[in-house]
Order: structure tokens, then C-alpha cells, then sequence
């Protein structure tokens, strides 16, 4: 089996995600997981990109001492000089230089012709040859370029030292078909012993998929961030690219030294310092990817794991995969956590309350715990579904605001009043205040959804609460209307 080279690139295209900075000690904090973790290359940073890079660069390549810390830089002496700056202190440091090579970056971003990008290249690969054994290059752009002088830069920048060449599908244009076949022939060309890596990105959701079918056709080394985090649509993302090597060793036969049961709690940490939340949905580190909703999946899960589930959730770092209880579960499901609650029932009695558990989960998202504790005891099962009965804002030309709002919920009413930085603020604020909770504002957009003065406006809200983002959408033609209701109707999702 062929080995894979797993090279990490959370810490430099991961931190190019829009609106992602790390601090210095964050970087640090990701990279200790990434190599406990057996990342072979942790990408550190882009030194010449800012002072923060260059100290991340260096506290990283003092501190790890396993896998090789790699520092990015541009075909140009300068950057290579201060990458070299922040390596030079690592056990195992790697120079990674790259140029763009597509007609498209040659003709408008460089503006350079063919002749004088192949000498650039040449001429830094030497000169961080000189610095350093181990250097990658990458041509930017690669999978547009035009492949008879790809071929060139490649085999001139191996006579001038590189040992890695990486082959990045920059804007993440490449269709699988394509890709591995340029893969294929670049494989066929270079020396064996040069490693062959692939830098995927996501702009038409094709990362993952491409960075495979490169392994498929030769490449021995791929770059990936985790939770796919990276320029734009992000990069191929490391838990899908290793669980997929991993689950599938009959089609790839290969492996990677990921030990993967720390694949969960790395997405956790990059994701709460980052500030950039995993959706729902999302493969291997998503909450949905080990949790079964419907009736006829449950009861094979509950039977065996395999019926439905492809990997072990073990295998990421999860304890078990997840039966939620909801409006499609069915009878066995509904038993099964009912027994763990202590709760042995005749098939008569389970019949009656799997008739209430349906009724109810007509109403509600998820069934909690507590809900079947209160459906068992006969108790009115609480929906905390709050309404906005009025507001009154008073905001000032120095957007000092002040807000009052009575919502309500079954017949209680509660009585909110705050003061903020604008009147959104100031709303949002006095409905914590009115119900005594806080959620953290992740988003919020403002839309007008028809035309004119009385346009319609639509607010959409982001709430986090306890790790789990909620979503809430409201529709009025007073804007400030729109938010509250958006809000609250957040609220109700999380609580419900
Ligand atoms: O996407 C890209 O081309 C890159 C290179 C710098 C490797 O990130
Ligand atoms: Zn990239």
C-alpha cells in the first residue's frame, strides 16, 4: 500500500478563509494538535504576509518537532529570506515557493512572459535550495495552464532542487476526470522518488473528489485544511480526504498516519478559534453525520451499526453515532431510549405513548429526554415559543439607543428594557434582558424583499447557544420589526 503524505494547510490557506485571523499562540495551539494528530507537514504560515505570520512561522518551527514545518513564500528572494527567517529554527523545515504558471496569471497578474516566470521559478528553487533541503514548488494555477509548459517549469525547478511538486487547482476549476488525468501525466514524466502533491480547492464543491482521484493516479501527497477551511470555498477538507483513504483501502490502497480519533476535537478547536461554525450537514465532522432521524434507519442501526453507517463514529473521536428523536423516528427508537431512561413498557403502553410521541413531534424539532418524561408522567409538555407583543425604540444621531420590548409566551408576558450601540442592539439586548438568557450574535443580514418605499424587509439571524447555531427569519415593512421577530424566532429554535 502506498503511503499518502497528509500536509496541512489550516494555519496558512485555512487562515486566508475571509474574515479568519489567528493569533501567534492560536497557531501554536492548532499545530501541537496537528502533529499529535501525525500531520506530516503542518503549513505554518506566509511569513512575508505580515510580522504575526512571521512569529507564528517561528514559535511553530521551535516547538514541533515530528512533523516538517513548512513556511510558503513567492518565487522572490525577499520572501524567501524571511520564510527562511521563522524556519531555520525547526527540526524538519520545508521552503515551500510558488508562481503562478496560467496564461490568465502570467498576462494579468504577473505580467510576465513564459521565458521570465520559468526563470523566476528556477532561479528561487536554487536559492532556497541553498537555504534549505527541502523545498517545495507550486505552480499557481497549475490546471489552467498550459500543460506542455507545466511541464517544462516542473522538470526545471527538480534540476534546480525542488523535491515537492504540488500541482494546486487554485480556483478549484477542475472537473475529476481531467484532473486525473493531468495527475497521470505529470506523474509520468517526473522521477519517482519526487513527491507528487495536489492542493484542492472547493469552488464548485469538487475538492475532495479531485484531491482522490489524484491520489488514484499518482499523487503521494495532499493538501488539505481542516473543516475544508480556506481561500473562498475553502480547500479539501483533512477529516474527508483521510476517513475516505481510510474507509475505502480497496480502492485507494493506501493509507495515511492520521490517527483519526483526534479528527473531532481538532474540528472542534479550529472551529471555536477560528469563529467559523461546521455546518449541520457536513461530512464526518458535521453534527448530522453520525445522527439518524428516520423511522427505518433507526430501527437498522439499533439492529446493526452497519446497515446504515458506513465508518465508526469511534474512529473520529465520537462516542456513538446519535438516534434523534423526532417527527420520523419510529417504535424502536422511541423503546430503545425509553429503556435507557429506565423505563420498561408493555407493547400496550408503548403503543399509547408512541401515539403521543408522534403528536407531539408534529409540533416540536427534537424530542428531548425530559419531553418523554413529561409525555410518560402525563405532564403538558412546555413549547417555549416566545412572540413579540410590542416594541418602542428611541435611538439618537450618535447611535446611543434605547429599546423596550414585551413578548410572550403562552399566556405569560415578559418585559424587556436595554440600551445599546443602535437600535438593533439596543431590540436584541432588551429580549435577553425580558427573558433572561444570552445567545451570541454570530450573524445578521437586513434585506428588502419587494420594491419601494413600503418594501417588505426580510432580517435573517444567526444565535449561537452551547456550541449549536440557530437560525431565525422574520419579514415586516419596519425593518427593526423584522430583526426582533428574526430574533425570537431564533430563540424559539434553540429552545425548542
Ligand atoms: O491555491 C493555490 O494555488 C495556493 C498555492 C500558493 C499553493 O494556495
Ligand atoms: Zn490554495
Amino acid at each position: 500500500m502506498k503511503k499518502v503524505f497528509i500536509f496541512d494547510t489550516t494555519l496558512r490557506d485555512g487562515e486566508q478563509t475571509p474574515r479568519v485571523t489567528l493569533e501567534p499562540q492560536e497557531k501554536l495551539r492548532i499545530a501541537k494538535q496537528l502533529e499529535e494528530m501525525g500531520v506530516d507537514i503542518i503549513e505554518a504560515g506566509f511569513p512575508i504576509a505580515s510580522p504575526g505570520d512571521v512569529e507564528a512561522v517561528t514559535i511553530i518551527s521551535k516547538e514541533i518537532k515530528n512533523s516538517i514545518v513548512c513556511g510558503l513564500a513567492r518565487s522572490v528572494k525577499k520572501d524567501i529570506d524571511i520564510a527562511w527567517s521563522a524556519l531555520q529554527y525547526a527540526k524538519r523545515p520545508r521552503i515551500h515557493v510558488f508562481i503562478a504558471t496560467s496564461d490568465i496569471h502570467m498576462k494579468y497578474k504577473l505580467r510576465k512572459t513564459k521565458e521570465e516566470v520559468l526563470m523566476q521559478a528556477v532561479e528561487a528553487v536554487k536559492y532556497a535550495k541553498s537555504l534549505c533541503e527541502d523545498i517545495e514548488f507550486s505552480a499557481e494555477d497549475a490546471t489552467r495552464s498550459d500543460p506542455e509548459f507545466l511541464r517544462e517549469v516542473f522538470l526545471r525547478v527538480i534540476e534546480a532542487g525542488a523535491t515537492v511538486i504540488n500541482v494546486p487547482d487554485t480556483v478549484g476549476y477542475c472537473v475529476p476526470s481531467e484532473f486525473g488525468n493531468l495527475i497521470a501525466q505529470i506523474r509520468n514524466y517526473i522521477p519517482e522518488e519526487i513527491i507528487l502533491s495536489v492542493h484542492c480547492h472547493n469552488d464548485l464543491g469538487l475538492a475532495t473528489a479531485n484531491s482522490l482521484i489524484g491520489v488514484l493516479n499518482g499523487a503521494n501527497q495532499v493538501e488539505v485544511a481542516v473543516n475544508g477551511l480556506g481561500e473562498r470555498a475553502g480547500n479539501a477538507a483533512i477529516e474527508e480526504v483521510v476517513m475516505a483513504i481510510k474507509t475505502r483501502k480497496d480502492i485507494f490502497n493506501a493509507y495515511t498516519d492520521i490517527k483519526t480519533e483526534h479528527i473531532m476535537n481538532l474540528s472542534r478547536l479550529v472551529s471555536g478559534l477560528t469563529g467559523i461554525p461546521v455546518q449541520p450537514n457536513k461530512a464526518i465532522v458535521g453534527i448530522n453525520a453520525f445522527a439518524h432521524e428516520a423511522g427505518i434507519h433507526q430501527d437498522g442501526i439499533l439492529k446493526e451499526r452497519s446497515t446504515y453507517e458506513i465508518m465508526n463514529p469511534k474512529d473520529i473521536g465520537l462516542d456513538s453515532s446519535e438516534i434523534v428523536l423526532g417527527k420520523h423516528s419510529g417504535r424502536h427508537a422511541l423503546n430503545e431510549r425509553l429503556k435507557q431512561l429506565g423505563y420498561v413498557l408493555s407493547e400496550e403502553e408503548l403503543t399509547k405513548v408512541f401515539e403521543k410521541f408522534k403528536i407531539l413531534a408534529d409540533r416540536k424539532r427534537e424530542i428531548l429526554d425530559r419531553d418523554l418524561i413529561s409525555l410518560l408522567e402525563e405532564k403538558p409538555v412546555e413549547l417555549p415559543v416566545y412572540r413579540l407583543v410590542n416594541m418602542e425604540v428611541i435611538t439618537k444621531i450618535n447611535n446611543s439607543s434605547y429599546a423596550k420590548v414585551d413578548i410572550e409566551k403562552a399566556e405569560e408576558r415578559f418585559h424587556g428594557e436595554s440600551d445599546g450601540d443602535g437600535p438593533i442592539e439596543a431590540l436584541f439586548n432588551a429580549i435577553e434582558n425580558a427573558i433572561n438568557m444570552h445567545f451570541d450574535l454570530i450573524d445578521f443580514s437586513l434585506k428588502s424583499v419587494t420594491m419601494g418605499k413600503d418594501a417588505l424587509g426580510e432580517a435573517l439571524v444567526k444565535l449561537k447557544k452551547d456550541g449549536e447555531v440557530y437560525s431565525g427569519r422574520g419579514t415586516s415593512k419596519n425593518i427593526l420589526e423584522a430583526s426582533v421577530i428574526a430574533y425570537i424566532n431564533a430563540i424559539n429554535r434553540a429552545l425548542a
